[in-house]
């Protein structure tokens, strides 16, 4: 984030702690109960927001060398991602052209030339062509000549692997990311590495799972000992970067900055910088590392939650790993604390004590995110 973007930013928030206010929008507004209860709307959003729209699939230093690939499953399409031969990262539906077969089944590996099918045994190089076909006699329309593996657009931005899954997908990564990409850029995250990725499956829609982080009126109650005590209660800003969402939440600390210079002012050390990607990816920037999060629906009411922390560089010592093991225990204990508000909301839904959910205005990073949706699923607010 470039200097003046971090002036302005806390210049707002010093305006927000002078006259005892916070960033919100003119009214209230409400999240109908249908969002979160309908099937119908669970397909719609696989379809439109998870298989049509890049998604973030891994960071570039978990496929480091070509021949590296991951399998990923979460949007509902099988993925094949890899490296090549010549560095660049690719992606397939990981389904053998001949009757189907799943062709990888491993979450992550290295081949350096090819993936055989269990089935029959065709084999594909790592750029997804065919390459061998036993006994192709019994094929006359000789496949090895014209059939490879369904390949699916994919782009290495900002250190990160973004997947479409569906070939007809309207989105070029680079201009879905554009709104947000100065502001990723900055961070620097190519050089950065993976530590302690995890996987939980939680009891509820994935929504949920993305609404937790985007307000700040909850870390007073919520957190109240977990990290409460770091941040201003009920202060936060929160832009649109349509259809992303940049939310600023302040420490404490950041009241430390009046009467200082603006020169030497960085918003990082005094504020948890959480950028939204649409549809599905939170990325938290911490002072000295960022924890990257996406959320898949499962069904309804399950979701497929997935985290890792990037480190500007490995640990090399065992100090260096328990002061990252630290970090991520808080994280990992505000966000269990979030999860167990998120499920508990998930066990009223059908209850029909609320028609609707009703957001205050300064809950209005949870209403730029259903207007985002509504935008993309084509539903009339
Ligand atoms: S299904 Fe893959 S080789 Fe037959
Ligand atoms: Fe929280």
């Amino acid at each position: 984030m470039d200097h003046a973007t971090q002036v302005a930013l806390i210049r707002r928030i010093q305006e927000h702690l002078r006259t005892d206010t916070t960033h919100m929008e003119a009214e209230e507004s409400r999240i109908p109960m249908e969002s979160y209860l309908r099937a119908d709307r669970l397909e719609a959003e696989r379809e439109l927001l998870f298989q049509r729209r890049p998604l973030l699939v891994a960071h570039t230093s978990q496929l480091p060398e070509p021949g590296d690939y991951l399998t990923h499953d979460a949007s509902g399409l099988p993925l094949l991602v890899c490296r090549t031969a010549s560095g660049e990262p690719t992606a397939f539906l990981n389904v053998c052209r001949h009757r189907g077969t799943r062709l990888v089944e491993e979450e992550c590996g290295r081949r350096k030339h090819a993936f055989v099918c269990p089935y029959h045994g065709w084999t594909y190089d790592t750029e997804g062509s065919l390459r061998a076909v036993p006994h192709e006699t019994g094929f006359p329309s000789r496949p090895s000549e014209s059939v490879g593996l369904v390949r699916v657009s994919i782009a290495e931005r900002f250190g990160l692997l973004w997947a479409q899954g569906r070939k007809d997908s309207r989105f070029a990564a680079d201009t879905f990311l554009a709104p947000i990409a100065s502001e990723l850029a900055s961070h620097g995250l190519e050089t950065h590495v993976v530590f302690r990725p995890q996987r939980l499956e939680l009891k509820l829609n994935w929504k949920l799972a993305i609404e937790i982080f985007l307000e700040a009126y909850h870390v007073r109650h919520a957190h109240r000992t977990s990290i409460y005590p770091l941040f201003i209660d009920n202060v936060g800003l929160m832009d649109r970067l349509a259809p992303h969402i940049r939310c600023v939440f302040p420490k404490r600390t950041l009241r430390d900055l009046a009467g200082t210079p603006e020169e030497t002012w960085r918003l990082r050390p005094h504020a948890n910088i959480l950028y939204f990607i649409f549809p599905n990816t939170l990325m938290l920037v911490q002072p000295d590392h960022v924890n990257v999060t996406t959320v898949f629906p499962l069904d309804l009411d399950r979701t497929d939650f997935r985290t890792f922390t990037l480190l500007p560089e490995a640990p090399l010592s065992e100090k260096a790993t328990r002061h990252w093991d630290k970090n991520v225990d808080l994280f990992m204990a505000a966000v269990q604390e979030d999860i167990q508000m998120g499920e508990s909301i998930q066990r009223g839904l059908r209850s029909g004590a609320n028609a609707s959910l009703r957001l205050a205005r300064f809950e209005h990073g949870l209403r730029y995110f259903h207007e985002a949706m509504d935008q993309a699923l084509g539903v009339r607010g």
